[in-house]
């Protein structure tokens, strides 16, 4: 068998002199999460401070450190752009040191085939195998894609990183340069969900039958709902994130994914993120399996599990059920992620269903979320010809097949009771409430 350690010695540079190898005007990619190389990223800011890198590029996703480009100081040297915005680029792109790229999780693969250059790609990976491959460990998300187009490949080797099942793998051969990063991986602090959540989770338990088949998005309600699955039997997951509770329902019996037609047996998911309790899991488990965003977010894909319940969380939603889960107003706060994806993929399961829930009120309770109309800026996740349930502490309203009038009353059913009054004057003034 060809030893492959030469191969990776001669390959092998500090962070420094990785992040030195970057060209101006270059497109730099970055995935998901745990995916992003700490210490590539912490020497690309030190370089641009110093005037010794700049013009760069920096595509980024769900951020989990404080990504260079979007500092204040390193804006203009190097560019940010985020398809989610997580804190670091929200930060960034809020004070206009980064911009948005739109799009749906399912599409970036695509987006980037038709639109973009990748000229380099730069991910944490766990360590080579004797076979000379790296497993790109948690995330599986637009990966495939980056490492298909990119000309260069620099990773940055951590050896705390579990080797996964499905997750995208790279050959030493295709690496251009790689440097070895031995940190603690990042993990997310357990939280006990409060009251309004415990109720919300509890109302969409109520509607989640044994034997199907899950997605939980991000969020304290989500997790909420995980929490309150745990008496429930053969429910399958299939979700773009795996989080803390799915672990917690896999280990309690709940989920055993005996029913689902297709990967029958195993936990699907695109990244996993959260609590080392899930890095310990899903190390070397062939029940769990961390395919591409393309796939898992797929609508057909998802449509296959009969009895779909996806549950997704919002900040606002209009009469109509216009749902905003990405801004306040005009101030961005997160991303589209597979919000959409879900949602589309869950009402054409057969007997499928999506939820998307938040506690009624804002701001201590004196903001409704519920409104006749969207806050001016507020960007529109889930459209009104898409939406199927939204469940607030007070209930569910069922929006989907009702008409306009209907889902007005069902809405403000589930208002927060010093807010109801108002929405009806509102709703009669706009003769919508008949
Ligand atoms: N007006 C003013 N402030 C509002 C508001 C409104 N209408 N709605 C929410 N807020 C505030 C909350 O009070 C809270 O403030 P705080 O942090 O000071 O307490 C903050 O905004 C966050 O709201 P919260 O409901 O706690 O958010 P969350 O952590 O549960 O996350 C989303 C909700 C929508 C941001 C998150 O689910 C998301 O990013 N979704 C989009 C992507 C997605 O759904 N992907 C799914 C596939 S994994």
């Amino acid at each position: 068998m060809k030893d492959y350690l030469p191969e990776y010695a001669a390959k092998r540079v500090s962070a420094p002199e990785a992040a030195a190898l970057l060209r101006p005007g270059q497109q730099v990619f970055l995935d998901d999460a745990l995916s992003q190389p700490k210490a590539l990223l912490d020497a690309m800011g030190e370089l641009a401070r110093t005037e010794r890198l700049r013009d760069v590029t920096l595509y980024t996703t769900l951020d989990i450190y404080d990504i260079p480009c979007y500092a204040p100081d390193v804006a203009g040297k190097l560019n940010g752009v985020s398809w989610f915005c997580g804190a670091s680029a929200r930060r960034g792109v809020n004070s206009g040191c980064g911009d948005v790229m739109p799009g749906y999780y399912r599409d970036f693969s695509r987006i980037v085939r038709e639109h973009k250059t990748v000229d380099v790609f730069c991910a944490a990976a766990a360590p080579m195998d004797k076979h000379g491959y790296f497993s790109l460990s948690t995330v599986a998300s637009y990966t495939n894609v980056l490492i298909e187009q990119a000309k260069y490949i620099i990773l940055e080797v951590n050896r705390n990183l579990p080797r996964t099942h499905g997750a995208p793998i790279v050959h030493i051969s295709q690496v251009t340069a790689l440097c070895e990063n031995d940190m603690p991986l990042l993990t997310l602090p357990e939280s006990e969900p409060d009251e309004i959540s415990r109720t919300i989770g509890q109302y969409i338990a109520d509607e989640i039958p044994d034997g199907a088949t899950i997605q939980l998005g991000i969020g304290a309600i989500p997790n909420a709902v995980g929490a309150a699955l745990r008496e429930k039997r053969n429910l399958g997951l299939h979700t773009e994130m795996f989080t803390d509770s799915m672990v917690g329902l896999i280990e309690c019996g709940a989920v055993d994914n005996s029913r689902k037609p297709i990967h029958r047996g195993r936990t699907v998911a695109t990244f996993a993120f959260g609590s080392q309790r899930i890095y310990d899991y899903i190390d070397d488990n062939p029940a769990v399996q961390i395919l591409p965003a393309d796939y898992v977010n797929d609508p057909a894909i998802i449509a296959q599990h009969p009895n779909f319940r996806s549950v997704n969380a919002a900040l606002e939603v209009d009469f109509y059920g216009q749902t905003c889960s990405e801004s306040i107003g005009t101030y961005q706060v997160s991303g589209t992620g597979g919000q959409g994806d879900f949602v589309r993929g869950a009402v054409l399961s057969p007997g499928g269903k999506s939820f998307i829930a938040f506690s009624s009120t804002a701001k201590g309770g004196t903001v409704s979320r519920i409104v006749p109309t969207l806050t001016p800026g507020a960007i529109v996740t889930t459209g009104k010809n898409d939406v199927d349930h939204i469940v607030t502490e007070y209930g569910i309203a069922r929006l989907r097949g009702n008409t306009l009038s209907r889902r007005v009353k069902e809405l403000i059913s589930v208002a927060h009771p010093n807010f109801r009054d108002e929405l009806t004057w509102r709703a009669k003034k706009q003769n919508i409430l008949i």
